[in-house]
């Protein structure tokens, strides 16, 4: 008898204690986290935060338009299948020199980004960490569509228009085929001869796929780190 009563006391303790440690101590420690105003790390920091162009701003910045429902369409679609939003620290992986995924990395600059790090996702109802890097990291995706809403267009109703060796699956289901009214509308994708529809028919994002693109062309994740995250010591004056 008493030996069992050791065994499930031992065995509780294995249970409780990781709990403790991994899930219950981070939940609460992380639970509060709030944004942080640069401006609040200008007093004794110095450097670099008090740069004009912070002023004002917080860290990390909120979500702008339809981003919100975009997150959720981007797990509806299983887009964390093939893609992280994670850039691990350098001793980790070369995830913040690199080119990109994918074959055409001849021609690319190297682009240097920043780890990321929990605040980054402070705004987000589930962090979309991703769970396979079949295609490239989107950690940063904002910036590489920047002024080329037609491009991510493109890419989720025929990922092949845009490159030839692409992977990805297609979401045609995102946009609607209608007839043109007038001129057309100034959402209508602009697609190759071979996918064009036919005359008088034009191809439009739904409001799904609109949403999807807030969301993407919202993911920037290099904001600077004000001081009271990095540790950094103040500068002298
Ligand atoms: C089966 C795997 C797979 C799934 C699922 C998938 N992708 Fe991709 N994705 C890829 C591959 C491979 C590439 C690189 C080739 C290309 O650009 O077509 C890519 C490229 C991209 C790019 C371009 C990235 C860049 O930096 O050029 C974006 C943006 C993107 N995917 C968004 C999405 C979204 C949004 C979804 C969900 C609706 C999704 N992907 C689902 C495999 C996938």
């Amino acid at each position: 008898m008493n030996s069992l009563k050791n065994f499930v006391l031992i065995l509780g303790t294995c249970f409780v204690v990781p709990t403790y440690c991994m899930v219950a101590r981070p939940y609460a420690a992380e639970r509060n986290r709030q944004t942080v105003r640069y401006v609040m790390e200008e007093p004794g920091s110095g450097k670099p935060f008090d740069d004009g162009a912070l002023k004002g701003l917080s860290y990390p910045s909120a979500f702008a338009g339809d981003r919100k429902r975009g997150e959720l369409i981007y797990a509806r679609e299983g887009c964390v299948q093939c893609h992280t939003q994670l850039i691990r620290p350098d001793y980790a992986g070369i995830d913040q020199f690199k080119k990109g995924w994918g074959q055409d990395q001849e021609g690319k600059a190297v682009v240097a980004t920043r780890q990321t790090i929990m605040w980054d996702y402070l705004h987000e109802d589930f962090a979309m960490l991703g769970q396979r890097r079949v295609g490239p990291d989107l950690a940063n995706a904002g910036y590489r569509f920047k002024d080329k809403l037609n491009d991510f267009y493109l890419y989720l109703y025929a990922p092949r228009a845009r490159k030839a060796w692409s992977t990805s699956p297609g979401y045609r289901h995102l946009f609607i085929t209608r007839p043109k009214e007038g001129k057309g509308s100034d959402n209508a994708l602009i697609l190759p001869l071979n996918l064009a529809p036919e005359d008088g028919l034009e191809v439009v994002p739904s409001s799904e796929a609109r949403a999807l693109a807030d969301y993407i062309l919202g993911l920037k994740r290099d904001q600077p780190l004000p001081v009271s995250i990095t540790g950094a010591k103040p500068e002298s004056k």
